[in-house]
């Protein structure tokens, strides 16, 4: 099932149980208490904290959005991106756990036909109700259901407001994925049970002091991750295998020294979807905020391009490729394909004409400190103020040759 049919299967689904399908929003929130779009929920938090009236009491969406937090695991795992789409179902105030769990059984069971076999439920360790619906309304046997604890299983979009426990659906890669320990389980981190989808109880706002105030209006709040029910349904184990990365890895490998699965290409192939969609949305690279997300990433990005070879700027060609690829979906992306260009090809231009010479200088570095392992404040400041090297770059470059900075 190519990708963009999974998507306007789940949309069709949830409208058939009576949801208004609605655009998801730009990468830049609304919310001033979080830098990027980072779940669907992000643009209904004033309808889930009462602040709002609910545009429907059914909604569906897909939202695009952009998660920093695993920005090193990408590529390195067939699983994580920073750049992601995230289909969606929303009550508010209307139906709760056992809707949403049904639901979601329905869908993955019927609708996409997966093996009821290979898939393993968590709940909150103290949410009986949620235990109890898996067991007794949908009827699936204790062994495959998980009670997980608060980290896991207890979701918020950041230190504060709505927030509740969830209930993940995981799916069974097999054995040969895992990590062998003996409580390799869902949660575990191998890339064994991968979670696809996270149904969020919504029934709390957490204040500032971390308190937990229960909400006047339940609601729920889903998230599936397409690139990775996308692997699942098209047979793969790897996010990186399917339709939506394709296309992308292949071009990367035409202009480079990389195999399919190097992480250089991934990471690349990453970061071109997330760098051309932050531009369409308003980003420009700066050193601060949003921009610097976004610099960060092109810069991580034309590093490893060096590391594979790659002769010349190539990110606007990739950016290309990644608008052909979407724009049915983001027409914004049309819109703006020339100044995605102009912007990629100005802040890739830049960093080339230095990345070789601030290499030259961590090289340098790296022999200076071999006995203390620590590359200090002004050194590191020198390899941002001149040439270019966000500081996260040079972190990631120290960790890799096993340094710290100061
Ligand atoms: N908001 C929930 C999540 O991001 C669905 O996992």
């Amino acid at each position: 099932m190519k990708s963009s049919e999974i998507k306007s299967k789940f949309i069709s689904f949830f409208e058939s149980k009576g949801h208004k399908a609605m655009l998801g929003s730009s990468l830049v929130p609304k919310d001033p208490t979080v830098l990027l779009t980072l779940a669907g929920m992000l643009q209904f938090k004033p309808v889930f904290l009462g602040q709002e009236k609910p545009p429907y009491r059914r909604v569906t969406t897909v939202q695009k959005c952009i998660r920093m937090v695993d920005v090193e695991r990408v590529g390195k795992t067939p699983r994580h991106h920073t750049f992601f789409e995230m289909l969606g179902n929303f009550s508010f105030g209307d139906y709760f756990k056992k809707e949403a769990v049904q639901f979601a059984w329905e869908l993955l069971t019927r609708e996409f036909k997966l093996p009821v076999t290979r898939l393993k439920i968590a709940v909150f360790e103290k949410d009986d109700e949620a235990y109890d619906i898996w067991r007794k309304d949908i009827g699936l046997p204790a062994e495959i259901i998980f009670r997980l604890d608060e980290e896991n299983n207890f979701w918020s979009a950041g230190p504060t407001g709505p927030c509740g426990p969830c209930s993940e659906i995981y799916y069974d890669l097999g054995e040969e994925f895992g990590c062998g320990k003996g409580d390799c389980g869902p949660g575990c981190d191998c890339d064994r049970f991968l979670e696809i989808w996270n149904l969020v109880f919504i029934q709390y706002n957490r204040d500032e002091s971390g308190q937990l105030l229960p909400l006047k209006q339940k609601g729920i709040d889903t998230g599936m991750g397409l690139e990775r029910i996308a692997s699942v349904l098209q047979g793969k184990s790897d996010n990186f295998e399917t339709d939506l990365f394709v296309p992308l890895i292949r071009k990367i490998m035409a202009i480079s020294t990389a195999g399919e699965s190097d992480p250089s290409a991934r990471i690349i192939a990453d970061h071109a979807r997330a760098v051309t969609h932050l531009i369409a949305d308003g980003v420009f690279p700066d050193n601060t905020g949003r921009g610097y997300v976004l610099r960060r990433l092109i810069r991580r990005a034309v590093r490893h391009g060096k590391m594979i070879g790659i002769k010349g700027p190539f990110l606007v060609d990739l950016s290309s490729t990644v608008i052909a690829q979407m724009e049915e979906a983001y027409p914004a992306l049309r819109e703006k394909s020339a100044l995605i260009a102009a912007t990629l090809k100005e802040e890739e231009d830049n960093f080339m004409a230095t990345l070789d010479n601030g290499m030259k200088l961590f090289g340098e570095l790296q022999e200076a400190h071999k006995a203390d392992k620590k590359i200090t404040g002004e050194e590191a400041f020198r390899l941002h103020d001149t040439f270019g090297f966000p500081i996260d770059l040079t972190i990631e470059l120290a960790d890799e040759s096993g340094m710290k900075v100061d």
